[in-house]
C-alpha cells in the first residue's frame, strides 16, 4: 500500500533488511531515513524503524530524520515501531533507540499500533520496554536471527488487524 512508508535507519544492514521484508509484506514503500524528505514523513501510517548503537543511542542516520519527524504532524498518522539490538551484550540498553523513537511520536501520533510481549527476551532493562511491553516489534538479529522471519510475520499480521 502506497499509504503505508516505511523509513529505517541501519548502519551494518541488518534494519535495513527487516525494512525491506516489512515493507515487502505490506506492500508498502520503504525509505532508508538517511536520504529521507520531510514529505516521505507525510503518511497516514508510518512504520519506523532503529538499531541501537553506543550504549542506547539511536542509530546515527536517525539525527537528522528525527529533526524532519519531529516537524511532521502526526495527529492523524498512525505509527508502528521495530527496533534491531543485541539483548546479550547490551543488556541494560537493548533497543533504547526504539523507545527514544516511541517517546518522540507516543505524545503526537494519532495511533501507536504493534506492541508486542516482552516475555522471552533476556535483557535487564530496556527503554522500548513501556507499561511493561516493547513499544514495537524487537529483533535482534545478533543473538536469534532465527527467529527475526517469523517475528515479522507475526507482527506484520497483528498491525494488518490493529489498523483494520
Ligand atoms: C558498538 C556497538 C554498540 C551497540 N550498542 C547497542 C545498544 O546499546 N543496545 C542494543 O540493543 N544493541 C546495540 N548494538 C547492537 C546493534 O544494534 C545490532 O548489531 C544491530 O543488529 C545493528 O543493526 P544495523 O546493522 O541495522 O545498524 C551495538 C552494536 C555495536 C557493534
Amino acid at each position: 500500500m502506497a499509504n503505508i512508508k516505511v523509513i529505517y535507519g541501519s548502519t551494518t544492514g541488518s534494519t535495513e533488511s527487516a525494512a525491506q521484508k516489512i515493507a515487502d509484506a505490506l506492500g508498502a514503500d520503504c525509505v532508508n531515513v538517511a536520504s529521507a524528505k520531510a514529505d516521505d514523513f507525510n503518511a497516514p501510517v508510518l512504520i519506523l524503524g532503529t538499531s541501537t548503537w553506543g550504549v542506547g543511542d539511536l542509530q546515527d542516520d536517525w539525527q537528522t530524520g528525527i529533526d524532519l519527524l519531529h516537524k511532521t504532524d502526526l495527529s492523524n498518522t498512525t505509527v508502528a515501531l521495530f527496533g534491531l539490538g543485541d539483548q546479550d551484550s547490551f543488556a541494560d540498553s537493548y533497543l533504547d533507540g526504539m523507545g527514544t523513537l516511541y517517546e518522540e511520536v507516543a505524545p503526537r501520533a494519532a495511533k501507536i499500533v504493534g506492541k508486542t510481549s516482552a516475555d522471552g527476551y533476556r535483557h535487564s532493562a530496556s527503554r522500548a520496554v513501556v507499561d511493561g511491553v516493547f513499544c514495537g516489534l524487537a529483533l535482534d538479529d545478533v543473538n536469534e536471527s532465527e527467529k527475526t522471519d517469523a517475528r515479522i510475520v507475526e507482527w506484520v499480521k497483528q498491525i494488518s488487524e490493529e489498523m483494520a
